[in-house]
């Protein structure tokens, strides 16, 4: 019987061999997006912002269908040539802006027998799904400048059950640290892991027991009503 790790080890190796295009980052953050679904996303849906040729997202649907986890996965990203990276959108060579250029049908061809990855065509500012719909699980891979990592944050920390991954938290991405710093303090979440360059946050659930100088206190961490 495989372990979730050798079954997402699998299912980033299947997705790399067979991918058009490339993953993000080279495809580092792929094991703990993965891990993220593997352990934390159960039956439920799976959001990610920035889905790029849809490395993430495919690993993240492989890893339900290996697992026999219902729930879909949601790809919010304009796909659109002037809302990439400076890195590939200026300094990338003649294939990759070709590429960039032709992002949305090889997000397409990637995952045309995957029913249940679901792309919405959008930015993620203004949120463009119900406020009401809610996920177990999320991936922040989206806008990496500005207020856009703040508030894909601000958005997810109200609709995510479980878990939240923001990825990027390295020194040349000082918006995405903010988004990590909102995170850190936010009262109903907690940093569970600092893989490489993702941030793994769980939804605090439950009284906690907070030991202080003058005893313990007692805490409802979710204050969210439902
Ligand atoms: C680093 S790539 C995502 C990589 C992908 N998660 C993977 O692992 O292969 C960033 C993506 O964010 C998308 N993006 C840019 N601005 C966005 C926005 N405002 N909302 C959502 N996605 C955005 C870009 O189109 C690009 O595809």
């Amino acid at each position: 019987m495989p372990t979730n790790v050798q079954i997402v080890d699998d299912v980033i190796d299947r997705t790399l061999r067979s991918l058009i295009g490339w993953p993000g980052a080279n495809g580092s953050s792929l094991r703990a997006v993965g891990g993220l679904v593997a352990e934390t996303c159960g039956d439920g849906d799976h959001v990610e912002i920035g889905s790029l040729f849809g490395a993430s997202a495919l690993v993240a649907y492989r890893t339900k269908v290996e697992l026999k986890r219902n729930g879909n996965i949601y790809c919010i990203d304009p796909m659109v040539f002037d809302d990439h990276e400076y890195c590939v959108r200026i300094d990338g060579n003649e294939s990759q802006k070709l590429l960039l250029k032709n992002q949305h049908q090889i997000f397409f061809d990637n995952t045309r027998t995957c029913g249940g990855i679901k792309l919405i065509r959008e930015r993620s500012n203004p949120w463009p799904l119900p406020k009401d719909q809610r996920f177990a699980t999320a991936f922040i891979d989206g806008w990496h400048y500005g207020d856009g990592p703040l508030n894909d944050a601000k958005t997810l920390v109200e609709i995510v059950d479980r878990a939240i991954l923001l990825d990027d938290v390295i020194p040349s991405y000082p918006d995405v640290y903010r988004a990590f710093l909102y995170l850190c303090s936010h009262p109903n979440w907690f940093l569970q892991d600092k893989l490489d360059r993702c941030a793994l946050f769980v939804r605090r659930t439950g009284a906690i027991q907070i030991f202080t100088a003058e005893g313990v206190k007692h805490t409802h961490a979710d204050e969210r009503e439902d």
